[in-house]
């Protein structure tokens, strides 16, 4: 055994002594996103008026305003394969660049065959490539963006990209606490060396973890088990560690080391939008600034990336990627070479807070993305629309592809287009997708 008493690591200097983007001295990030929601959605003041709720507890209360709902013949698959098709054909990237496809979700639909595989056949990338899935939680997609990070850094991507898709469906039971915050949908990035939508500081990250029941799915269930006010507080202790962590690896434990690596913006996981209010909340406590100067400072360092996901709802791994999404979206021009802070938090619980500086490029390129369409080819549900998609979810996993028939009919309630489609499963089990 080795008695030896070996000492903490010093801190790193902070971004603006040395290269903005961490020890690597090179430009590693983000470089195009795009994100998937399911054709449908339901109206929260439609849920709430089926559940004898005041509308204003879902809007206000959870600041949540719309929930994605997936068909039966829309899942994890078919929502990656849509956000990264919007992405390689927004962007203009050929998918003979990619050398490393990772998909985070916590609803994944084989137990040993990964999503990122179908998404890897789907989308025709190339075989000499790493393909694989990550889990945990929330934080499953963090970890694939922070593994391609380091996979870029460490050289082994040989001037190729990383694709990572964060995919899922929320669902909790039908009339629970938690049945107004879900959401369905999946978020694609394009890691790479010299991004045009934010460099992200690799190596300069603060982590979290503890081993916590606060929301939970065993492998029998579809729908989410969770403890719902203790989860609040376990993603708020998760928060207060990871930022410790980052603040001392930044070297800013006193505040920035100047006006340029001030976070003007931060990005959390989102849950639904007042979970990040109070997230922002704890934050500036932390920093020392009273409920007046919080409440000023969340409006606008937090209020524009709640935007998109207040329309989607939860989508677990993609969600606080879905939130940079509409940051960027709403304010990209004007934080061109500013630093912004980015907190992911899966239940379990796992948690890590990074940073990084928006590009010139970004506003551009997310506009011939056209990151908003999306939302503007869904279709609203009915409530009873909704429930019946529900019930025809629980069964999608066993039904024959030969009843595709019917599956259809469900889908004709929507609009018809040209997205990838779940048929069901052939008689050896097996999942059967197409492309349209
Ligand atoms: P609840 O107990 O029904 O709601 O469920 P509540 O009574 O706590 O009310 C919610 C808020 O609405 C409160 O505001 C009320 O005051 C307000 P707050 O005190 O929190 O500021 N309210 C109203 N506002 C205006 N008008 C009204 C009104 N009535 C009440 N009339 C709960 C809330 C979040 C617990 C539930 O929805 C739930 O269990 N959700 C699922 C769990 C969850 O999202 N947890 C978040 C942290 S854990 C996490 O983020 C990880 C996760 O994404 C999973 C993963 O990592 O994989 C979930």
């Amino acid at each position: 055994m080795n008695n030896e008493t070996r000492s903490a690591p010093s801190a790193t200097p902070s971004p603006s002594q040395t290269s903005q983007t961490g020890p690597t001295g090179r430009r590693i990030g983000i470089d195009a996103m795009a994100f998937a929601v399911p054709r449908g959605y339901l109206d929260l003041a439609d849920l709430a008026q089926v559940r004898g709720v005041p509308a204003a507890k879902y809007v206000q209360g959870l600041g949540v305003t719309q929930m994605s709902v997936a068909a039966p013949d829309e899942d994890p698959v078919t929502l990656a394969t849509d956000a990264a098709r919007r992405l390689l054909r927004g962007a203009g990237v050929d998918p003979s660049q990619i050398g490393l496809c990772i998909v985070g979700t916590e609803t994944a639909v084989d137990h040993s065959k990964p999503v990122a595989s179908y998404l890897h056949g789907l989308l025709g990338l190339p075989s000499a490539c790493r393909v694989f899935e990550t889990k945990h939680a929330c934080f499953g997609g963090t970890a694939g963006l922070q593994n391609a990070l380091d996979w870029i850094a460490a050289g082994s991507a040989r001037g190729r990209s990383a694709l990572i898709v964060c995919t899922d469906i929320a669902r909790y039971s039908l009339n629970s606490p938690g049945e107004p915050t879900q959401g369905a949908g999946a978020v694609a990035m394009l890691i790479s060396e010299n991004p045009r939508l934010i460099d992200l500081e690799v190596g300069r990250t603060g982590c979290f973890a503890a081993n916590v029941h606060d929301f939970w799915r065993p492998l029998y269930r579809k729908d989410a088990l969770v403890d719902g006010h203790f989860s609040v507080q376990c993603y708020l202790d998760a928060l207060a560690g990871a930022y410790a962590e980052w603040r001392g690896v930044n070297g800013e434990t006193g505040g920035p080391a100047s006006e340029s690596d001030r976070l003007v913006r931060t990005c959390y996981h989102v849950p639904y939008g007042k979970m990040a209010r109070k997230a922002h909340q704890r934050r500036c406590q932390i920093d020392g600034l009273d409920e007046a100067a919080a409440d000023a400072s969340y409006q606008r360092e937090v209020e524009p990336s709640l935007r998109l996901p207040s329309q989607v709802g939860n989508i677990y791994t993609g969600s606080l990627y879905l939130a940079l999404l509409s940051l960027l979206h709403h304010e990209a021009a004007e934080l061109a070479g500013q630093r912004i802070g980015l907190f992911s938090y899966g239940s379990g619980c796992a948690a890590e807070f990074f940073a990084g500086r928006v590009r010139p490029e970004a506003a551009a390129l997310l506009a011939a993305i056209d990151v908003t369409a999306p939302l503007r080819e869904r279709q609203r549900l009915t409530f009873a629309q909704y429930e019946e998609l529900r019930k025809g979810d629980a069964q999608a996993d066993q039904r024959p592809a030969d009843a595709a028939g019917e599956i259809e009919r469900g889908a004709a309630l929507h609009l018809v287009d040209q997205r990838p489609r779940y048929f069901g499963i052939d008689p050896q089990e097996r999942r059967i997708y197409a492309v349209q």
